[in-house]
């Protein structure tokens, strides 16, 4: 924990409280009020926690005025240039990058989780074949508590490294099969012989009729995605991990809230609604159109794959996807691709109001993910199944961290309550 060298003063009704303050390696200080309510009898209020600080933590850091994410201290842009994913998983589990040796032992082990067990099969089963591939996979995520019960003692750090890698290694498993379900195909087996990027896209694609080599392409795309995905700070899916594993929660039932928050539009959703948003658009022209939408308040719609809580400047996450998204499409001879114009002019457009200019909203992580998950053959549901396999790592690294901290306790917000005061209950009969 950060030592504190000075404090603020609080003044409540001629009483003076002092708050400590704490200093970190980046970003904002912090003030202590975790006393606050035993000393001064009050809460503080911040629905949406958008000046608060839930924990300490060490993996990733956003500074959203530069636009700059760091994980273990690493540029985002020189990861995804330079490294790849198992490897930003290995740097977000145990703090530093790996020797050769270390890296070499890491993929091992993450290949050989990467099958199911058997009977697992008979959860995919269940669901109709129309069912969202995110409500297949939160399903089949959770159930996992009832399989691998060699790993879900949380006081042991052996266990809780098993888990790690046995989530990191069958979320691709588990993303391919919904994907598989939903479609009526039969499920593609994981191959040892396959990295791990490539290894999902041929369980998502291979067909038993015939032999599938993966595009390499495609693999480093998959991957750089995965990579840009990884992990940013205590996002809500990432709080909802936190919270969950506070009260003792298995890792699987975890990760499966993790996933269930994931899932909505306002968050890892919004890379499915952005493409349903460019595709709802259609050409350039029909662009003024839907930026005075997102700017009436009196309609609800929003340009999907634009702003966020954090960023106030461009999130570096998308200008990485925007170089991918160009050379993917070139790459397949589409870089005429309209959907991909019609983005690209939005932002154009979007970026030259003063609207968006002034509430500093810019293109997310979401923005151009959809256009490259869609030039490779992947259906719109699958968009967010994708955020949840690369968010993984991301979620159990929090776990992970926070539930080697001997300060954690059990996450319990208070509230301002509005409601009625103490009243006697009335009988039917004098209603
Ligand atoms: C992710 O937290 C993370 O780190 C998330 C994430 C991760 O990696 O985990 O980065 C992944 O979730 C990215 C964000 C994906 N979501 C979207 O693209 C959906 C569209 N974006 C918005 O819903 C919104 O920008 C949020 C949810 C992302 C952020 O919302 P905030 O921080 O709560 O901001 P806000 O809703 O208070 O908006 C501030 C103002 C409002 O106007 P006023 O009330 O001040 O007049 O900006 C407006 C909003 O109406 N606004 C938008 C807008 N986003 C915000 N107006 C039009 N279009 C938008 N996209």
């Amino acid at each position: 924990m950060a030592e504190s060298t000075k404090s603020a003063k609080l003044t409540i009704d001629g009483n003076e409280y002092d708050l400590p303050i704490y200093s970190p390696t980046a970003g904002p200080d912090v003030i202590d009020i975790q006393k606050l309510y035993g000393q001064a009898g009050v809460f503080t209020y911040d629905p949406g926690f958008t000046s608060t600080a839930s924990c300490d933590s060490t993996i990733t850091f956003i500074d959203g005025g530069k636009g700059e994410l760091l994980h273990r201290g690493y540029p985002i842009d020189q990861l995804a240039g330079q490294s790849h994913y198992l490897e930003v998983c290995y740097l977000m589990l145990y703090g530093e990058l790996p020797s050769a040796k270390q890296l070499e032992t890491f993929e091992s082990t993450i290949t050989n989780h990467t099958m199911l067990h058997e009977q697992m099969v008979n959860f995919f089963r269940g669901f109709r074949r129309d069912a969202h591939p995110m409500a297949t996979m939160v399903g089949v995520v959770g159930a996992m508590s009832a399989f691998y019960h060699d790993s879900t003692d949380i006081s042991d750090p052996k266990q809780r490294e098993i888990a790690s890698h046995r989530l990191i290694a069958k979320m691709p498993t588990i993303a391919a099969w919904a994907y598989k379900y939903s479609i009526g195909q039969p499920f593609v087996y994981p191959r040892n012989d396959l990295d791990y990027a490539s290894n999902f896209i041929h369980m998502c694609f291979a067909v038993p009729a015939e032999n599938y080599e993966v595009n390499p392409i495609f693999s480093r795309a998959m991957d750089r995605i995965f990579t840009l995905h990884a992990d940013h700070e205590q996002n809500a899916s990432t709080s909802t991990v936190r919270l969950a594993s506070s009260s003792g929660a298995n890792p699987f039932a975890c990760i499966a809230a993790g996933i269930a928050c994931l899932w909505g539009p306002a968050h890892g959703g919004a890379n499915q609604a952005c493409l349903e948003m460019l595709k709802e658009i259609g050409t350039p022209d029909r662009i003024p159109e839907y930026i005075a939408r997102a700017k009436d308040k009196n309609d609800p719609f929003r340009l999907m794959g634009f702003g966020h809580r954090v960023y106030k400047n461009f999130d570096p996450r998308a200008t990485v996807m925007k170089q991918s998204a160009d050379e993917v499409l070139e790459l397949l001879g589409v870089e005429d691709n309209p959907i991909l114009a019609t983005a690209k002019e939005l932002e154009v457009a979007a970026l030259a109001d003063p609207y968006f200019a002034e509430k500093k909203l810019f293109p997310n992580v979401d923005f151009y993910s959809g256009i490259i998950l869609e030039a490779m053959g992947f259906p719109t549901s699958m968009f967010t199944p994708i955020f949840a396999v690369a968010r993984t790592v991301g979620w159990i690294s929090q776990w992970a961290e926070q539930l080697s901290d001997p300060k954690h306790k059990i996450g319990r917000p208070r509230q301002l309550y509005l409601g009625e005061t103490e009243r006697d209950y009335v009988d039917i009969e004098n209603r």
